[in-house]
């Protein structure tokens, strides 16, 4: 009997894994009961799939997460209210179905922003008023930075039409609806990048300072087995901190591949890169312990290694990033970070 995952790390923070519905039946249900306490929507709750066209929303799969989740006595976490993909490209056509990004019109850009930031509006609070019971922590916007395009913010269809407006309506809208008790997140990923993270850093600052209500930072965390150093990663989490904020690693995963490497395993992963990845995950924990008054949760994107965006991103090939194999069996990295021997 293996230990589990959730119950090594009661007294520090939740352990997450994202799902898919079809996962909250069989064996990886059976998984995810015995070793995470914290569940997040790998696409269902993403603003396609609630609201694939205006006005029309779709709550069955993301009700299912949410029912599985309070069945098995788990928390939740909302991902995510606001994305430049996976969100209808109804939200940024004009009345007449012209692109907005397009119009040059000074009068009808400003009717625009005004039609999308209230479309946002009335998305965000339908949402949270559904799930503000159920769910705490709630990633508001994700990948807003991007540091090669101009200003560092993500040169979105959002932002080329409301500037970062579309950014504190979404955090006002979602404390209205929400109040107090909800936790809204900016989630993004390669915080541990000093310039990334210095933008969102001064974003978050200004946001703050005109008081749109801001709880806390998502760090993705999408690591691979040689990068980031994970003193950089804690770096980042102080940094957040000194704002006042809460952080929680959102997504985290390690590729067995460097980030340029494009080679495929196959089904013969060697030993020496599975202990390579076991000796990682252990640091990252330790150092996850160790800052645990900073660090709110820490959520796998996946939870065993035949479910990952990772086996087609950035190529088609087999990758093993999470600490259980593709027969649910603990992998090295397990044992590293519960802490006991794999000799044991
Ligand atoms: O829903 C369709 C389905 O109808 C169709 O049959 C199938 C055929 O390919 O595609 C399905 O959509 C896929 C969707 O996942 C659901 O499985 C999309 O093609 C695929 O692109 C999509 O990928 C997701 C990706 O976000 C999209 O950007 C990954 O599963 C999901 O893990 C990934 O998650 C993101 C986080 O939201 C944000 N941070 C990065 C992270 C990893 O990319």
């Amino acid at each position: 009997e293996i230990p589990s995952l959730a119950d090594t790390f009661v007294d520090y923070f939740p352990i997450g894994a994202a799902i898919e519905p079809f996962q909250t039946e069989g064996l990886k249900a059976e998984l995810l009961k015995k070793h995470v306490n914290w569940l997040v929507a790998e696409n269902v709750m993403k603003p396609d799939a609630i609201q694939p066209a205006e006005g029309v929303f779709n709550w069955t799969n993301a009700d299912r997460i949410v029912a599985f989740a309070k069945a098995n006595g788990m928390e939740l976490r909302f991902h995510t209210l606001v994305w430049h993909t996976q969100v209808g490209d109804w939200f940024f056509k004009d009345a007449e179905g012209k692109p907005m990004a397009d119009e040059s019109d000074p009068e009808k850009r400003e009717a625009n922003k005004k039609l999308l930031l209230m479309r946002l509006d009335k998305h965000v609070r339908t949402i949270v008023d559904r799930y503000k019971g159920d769910i705490t922590s709630w990633d508001v916007v994700n990948e807003v930075i991007e540091p090669g395009d101009p200003d560092g913010m993500r040169a979105s269809d959002w932002y080329k039409i409301t500037g970062t407006d579309y950014i504190a309506t979404a955090f006002r809208a979602a404390r209205e609806a929400g109040g107090p008790d909800i936790k809204l997140y900016i989630n993004d990923y390669g915080t541990d990048d000093p310039k990334k993270r210095d933008l969102l850093y001064e974003l978050v600052k200004g946001l703050l300072e005109q008081g749109v209500p801001i709880d806390g930072v998502g760090h993705q965390t999408h690591v691979d087995v040689h990068w980031p150093p994970v003193e950089a990663i804690i770096k980042s989490f102080r940094k957040f901190a000194e704002l006042g904020l809460d952080n929680i690693v959102t997504e985290l995963d390690m590729s067995i591949y460097a980030w340029d490497d494009r080679s495929d395993y196959g089904s013969d992963i060697p030993e020496d890169i599975l202990t390579k990845q076991a000796e990682r995950y252990g640091e990252l924990f330790k150092a996850f312990r160790e800052n645990k008054d900073i660090l709110s949760g820490v959520v796998f994107w996946g939870i065993a290694d035949d479910h990952s965006w990772l086996d087609g991103f950035p190529v088609k090939r087999t990758n093993a990033p999470l600490l259980f194999d593709r027969h649910y069996q603990a992998k090295p990295a397990f044992w590293s970070v519960v802490g006991e021997p794999a000799e044991s």
